[in-house]
């Protein structure tokens, strides 16, 4: 039995990095580095050790789940219908509070997005057994069952491209913390099962803040089908959230064990509340912070490359970047000179006019989303002009789709050692191509829709 020590209160505030600790195992396990198994089952330990401490809102005993989740549904319904009423009477949105702010949380979530429903690949082993149907479809439905408009991880990194936001450098640790529970739940759930089935209980039951983060993106010219898309398909009537009851109903022991099996399901259903959640990284957004933080981080690379003809307050611009903790200093003297006109449209201030548009002198110097900080930060209380963006969505057609990589080799180096080999064999083959890391890629898109097909076949 592997000793292990919990890590500090759940609770602790999301600016206390724990050293990097959680972003390195991310990496690892994502990576299936060397040791991840093990790694990965350590600290399934230690966060089950901290999840078991705290409070639980699941129901005593397993039969009485399906009330229970109605409950939760009806109350979220009526929250959100509370919620469209204020909004309706001229409230203010409740998330966002401009567009650079989506655009941060959206990113300090990608970690755990961008391997939706890692903690169920351990259930393809078990595609012989129908009890397993639920969650198995749930995995495949995750992996858009092989077709990238549906695969939600797909889909997760197009949004981040499109806004060009998927940079990770300004995350803290703490964001990480989810992912990696997710990771390592998909390796370790032979060990775990119960766990498992608890922890997608847990997070496949519709949350209030999905809704208002889809209505608010919307809003806001981002497009919200990520989220949308998790409000039709989690839904307990007959979606995850349903299969995720039947699930844990089918795989509970009849009798003996019936109690322990209920009791690890609780804590695994608890790992949801580890690491930063949306409303939590929602709630830890500050435009002024997040701008200097930015500038900051950008500092190092810049300091050097600007000419000097130009002094601000007696300074160079490469003086003023020399050394940290002069940015605040810095974009004050900016304000002073005028090269930034605070709470005025972005346009009229000549430091905006540096940054926008192709012949812009330091065009491609900040990522999309860096851009949105500066902008949202210039202008501040001033309103653009009310418009409702129009949602762009670039959808594959179907014809793209099936091209997508084509000729990609790592796809017809497999599809090549799948020729000559039983269905069977071609399963074990597939079973590691749908793995959190490699079935958003070409040959794992492929080997979902072939482990469909064998599947099928042998049953
Ligand atoms: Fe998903
Ligand atoms: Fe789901």
């Amino acid at each position: 039995m592997t000793t292990f020590t919990p890590l500090g209160s759940p609770s602790a505030p999301a600016n206390a990095d724990a050293d990097g600790r959680y972003r390195e195992l991310y990496d690892l396990l994502y990576s299936n580095g060397p040791q991840a198994r093990a790694r990965a089952e350590q600290f399934l330990r230690e966060q089950l050790t901290v999840a078991a401490e705290l409070p639980c809102d699941l129901p005593e005993a397993p039969e009485l789940l399906s009330s229970w989740t109605q409950q939760h549904c009806a109350a979220v319904a009526r929250d959100y219908a509370h919620y469209l009423e204020e909004r309706k009477q001229g409230g203010p949105r409740r998330y966002f509070s401009n567009k650079a702010h989506a655009l941060f949380f959206l990113q300090r979530v990608a970690p755990t997005k961008e391997v939706d429903g890692a903690w169920l690949a351990g259930v393809l082993e078990h595609w012989q057994d129908l009890r397993y149907n639920g969650l198995l479809n749930t995995y495949l439905e995750e992996l858009g069952r092989g077709d990238p408009r549906h695969n939600h991880v797909v889909i997760y990194r197009k949004l981040l491209a499109e806004h060009d936001c998927g940079d990770r450098q300004g995350l803290l640790d703490e964001h990480f913390r989810q992912g990696a529970i997710q990771l390592a739940l998909g390796q370790c759930s032979e060990m775990f099962m119960p766990e498992v089935i608890g922890y997608n209980l847990g997070y496949e039951q519709l949350p209030l803040h999905l809704l208002i983060s889809a209505y608010e993106l919307r809003e806001l010219g981002i497009d919200p089908y990520y989220f949308t898309l998790h409000v039709t398909i989690d839904n307990v009537s007959s979606g995850h959230g349903r299969k995720a009851i039947e699930a844990l109903l089918e795989l509970i022991p009849m009798e003996q064990g019936r109690d322990e099996f209920y009791r690890r399901v609780a804590i695994g259903y608890r790992l949801n509340d580890l690491g930063s959640g949306s409303t939590a990284v929602i709630a830890g957004f500050d435009l002024q912070q997040e701008v200097v933080a930015m500038l900051e981080r950008k500092r190092r690379f810049g300091q050097h490359m600007h000419s000097d003809y130009c002094q601000v307050e007696g300074k160079t611009v490469n003086q003023w970047l020399a050394t940290p903790g002069h940015i605040e200093n810095f974009l004050g003297a900016l304000q002073r000179k005028c090269w930034i006109k605070r709470h005025c449209p972005p346009g009229e201030s000549r430091f905006w006019q540096l940054i926008e548009g192709d012949q812009a002198a330091m065009f491609g110097v900040f990522s999309g989303f860096e851009k949105q900080l500066l902008h949202d930060w210039i202008a501040g209380d001033w309103q653009a002009p009310q418009r409702r963006p129009a949602i762009r969505r670039a959808p594959f057609d179907d014809a793209r789709a099936d091209e997508i990589g084509a000729d990609d080799s790592e796809l017809k180096a497999l599809q090549e050692s799948l020729e000559d080999q039983s269905p069977r064999q071609q399963l074990r083959m597939l079973i590691p191509w749908l793995s959190a890391q490699r079935h958003c890629r070409p040959a794992g898109l492929f080997a979902t829709r072939r482990f469909i097909e064998c599947v099928a076949h042998l049953r």
